[in-house]
């Protein structure tokens, strides 16, 4: 079955799918994404979603490419035409085609490019045995709450943790605090039984399924706490787990080559994995 996309106002076979080399987002990385899970052929999260990306695109005051209501129609078209049941769809946005200048051009269409695909489950050996990360230093800049097309770094830490064998990379800051994953939210759980996950803020996207975690955790009446947590006290953890949306909740079981608390998936995150596949209509 040919692929099917949508670019700037046009269904196209995917492999037709063609920006002018003038897009801003070609040039300058001038643009924003979202990643929206799908799960039986639905979008998961969406609201969530389409806020986080009308928030990127206010910070860098890019425009809606179309009204909200009609890109969430078109969203759903790409990922139906594709017959997606289960994988993510990317919608990208960027400031649109003008001659090479850094300032904004001015009247200028935002360009849109809307791509759906499959994804397997993660395998069921990583799922019993938790997953290993690495920590990089955190190379971004300061805005990293905007889910901009810039992830040089995060393409950087994410080659390094697959050289290593590793599932993902976790970011350290100059503080020794772990800011996030390469593309996934970051959490622990300490010696006292006590979850913690960093505070939104311009050092970390605000990951929707960390958000949709984070209420799970209140409703359970789970200890936690949103702050810090510097690479020693995670070293120390009883528990380590990521979150996003391709990850949903995942165990990790060691940093850096040692083991997390006994080097076995967690309880708590488990438990965590489970909920959220209830809550988002998953089958575990
Ligand atoms: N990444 N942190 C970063 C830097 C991310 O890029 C992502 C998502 C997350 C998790 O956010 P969410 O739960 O909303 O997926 C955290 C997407 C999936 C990507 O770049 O492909």
């Amino acid at each position: 079955m040919t692929q099917i996309a949508y670019l700037n106002g046009r269904y196209v076979p995917r492999a037709q799918a063609r920006v002018r080399a003038e897009d801003r987002g070609f040039l300058f990385g001038d643009g924003v994404y979202e990643v929206i899970p799908v799960h039986a052929g639905k979008l998961i999260a969406a609201d969530r979603h389409f806020e986080r990306l009308g928030r990127s695109l206010g910070e860098l005051r890019i425009a809606w490419p179309m009204k909200r209501a009609a890109l969430e129609v078109v969203t759903r078209e790409v990922v139906a035409r594709n017959g997606v049941q289960q994988g993510g769809v990317y919608i990208q946005v960027t400031r649109g085609v003008a001659p090479r200048d850094h300032k904004f051009p001015k009247d200028v269409a935002p360009g849109l490019f809307i791509a759906a695909k499959r994804t397997k489950p993660l395998s069921a050996a990583l799922l019993r045995d938790g997953a290993p990360v690495i920590t990089v230093p955190d190379q971004r800049w300061g805005r990293c709450d905007i889910k901009s097309l810039n992830l040089l770094p995060n393409v950087l830490a994410k080659q390094a943790a697959a050289e290593q064998g590793a599932h993902e990379a976790w970011l350290v800051d100059e503080d020794g605090n772990i800011t996030e994953g390469s593309s996934t939210s970051a959490w622990i759980v300490t010696r006292d039984g006590v979850l913690a996950t960093r505070p939104n803020g311009n050092e970390i996207l605000p990951g929707v399924t960390r958000a949709i975690v984070v209420d799970m955790v209140r409703d359970l009446g789970l200890k936690f706490e949103l702050r810090p947590f510097s690479l020693e006290e995670a070293r120390q953890a009883r528990e380590a787990f990521i979150t996003s949306t391709n990850n949903y909740v995942l165990p990790i079981t060691r940093i850096d080559g040692r083991p997390v608390g006994d080097g076995k998936p967690g309880p708590t995150a488990q438990r965590l994995r489970t909920a959220y596949l209830q809550a988002t209509g998953r089958s575990a």
